[in-house]
Order: structure tokens, then C-alpha cells, then sequence
């Protein structure tokens, strides 16, 4: 099989679909070559993410791969939601074929698209693990 029994758990219900009207951080990233747009929606209370949603046109890892990573952010500190790797995403997906890392890749940059979107809007200074950050194949 392919993909792990949790990449189709996630890719099939999907958890933390939508959008999140006033969000206090929205991060768009994109991959030119297949195509696929994934955005994520924070609110943030306190230095906490309290909700996370994400609309992604994409395939099913990048389904799975939001599904997971909104998992792994939702109710902890913006520290650890900075600190998400896609790796860790990899990993609590039990792996993604080679040719589905990128997927994975766009869920860690959405959440620190979303995070630039949120201290932007605060004008408050942008922590170093995203102060320069630009999503890698972004167009
Ligand atoms: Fe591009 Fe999955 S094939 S995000």
C-alpha cells in the first residue's frame, strides 16, 4: 500500500476544514508545478493558537498533510507552531511516498505564511525562525 492507513484517515475526513472569518493570521502558499494551493486560518489568543482551519486545492497528501499539521498546531503556543517541521508532519502522517514530501513541505510553509500574516498585521517584530521567510516554490 502506498499511503499509510493515517494518510487515508486524513485525506477521507479531513479534520479542521473551512475558514475562520476575522482570522487573526491567513497564510496562502502554492506549488507552480502541480498546482495546489493550500491556506490556513489561525485565531490567536495570547501567544496560543485557539483555532486553525485550512482550504486546500490540492491532492490527496496535501489534503492529508493540512489535516495533520492542523492537528499538530491546534491549542498549543505560536513557539511550537513556528517550531512545526513538514517532517513532523511526515512523521505523524506514518510517511509519505518520496514524490509527496512537497505536499507535506506546503502545510509547514502555510502555517508560517499564516504566522507572517499574523505578526504583519500586529506590526509586532517577526520572530527569527520566520524573519525571513519566503515559501519555497511559491510563485
Ligand atoms: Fe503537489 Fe501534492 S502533488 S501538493
Amino acid at each position: 500500500m502506498l499511503y499509510s492507513e493515517k494518510v487515508m484517515d486524513h485525506f477521507e475526513h479531513p479534520r479542521n476544514v473551512g475558514e475562520i472569518e476575522n482570522a487573526d493570521g491567513v497564510g496562502e502558499v502554492g506549488n507552480p508545478t502541480c498546482g495546489d494551493i493550500m491556506r490556513i486560518y489561525l485565531k490567536i489568543d495570547n501567544d496560543i493558537i485557539t483555532d486553525v482551519k485550512f482550504k486546500t486545492f490540492g491532492c490527496g497528501s496535501a489534503i492529508a498533510s493540512s489535516s495533520m499539521a492542523t492537528e499538530l498546531i491546534k491549542g498549543k503556543s505560536i513557539k511550537e507552531a513556528l517550531e512545526l517541521s513538514n517532517k513532523a508532519v511526515v512523521e505523524a502522517l506514518d510517511g509519505l511516498p518520496s514524490r509527496k514530501i512537497h505536499c507535506s513541505v506546503l502545510a509547514e510553509e502555510a502555517i508560517k505564511a499564516a504566522l507572517v500574516d499574523y505578526y504583519e498585521k500586529n506590526g509586532l517584530e517577526l520572530p527569527p525562525e520566520i524573519k525571513d521567510f519566503e515559501p519555497s516554490e511559491e510563485e
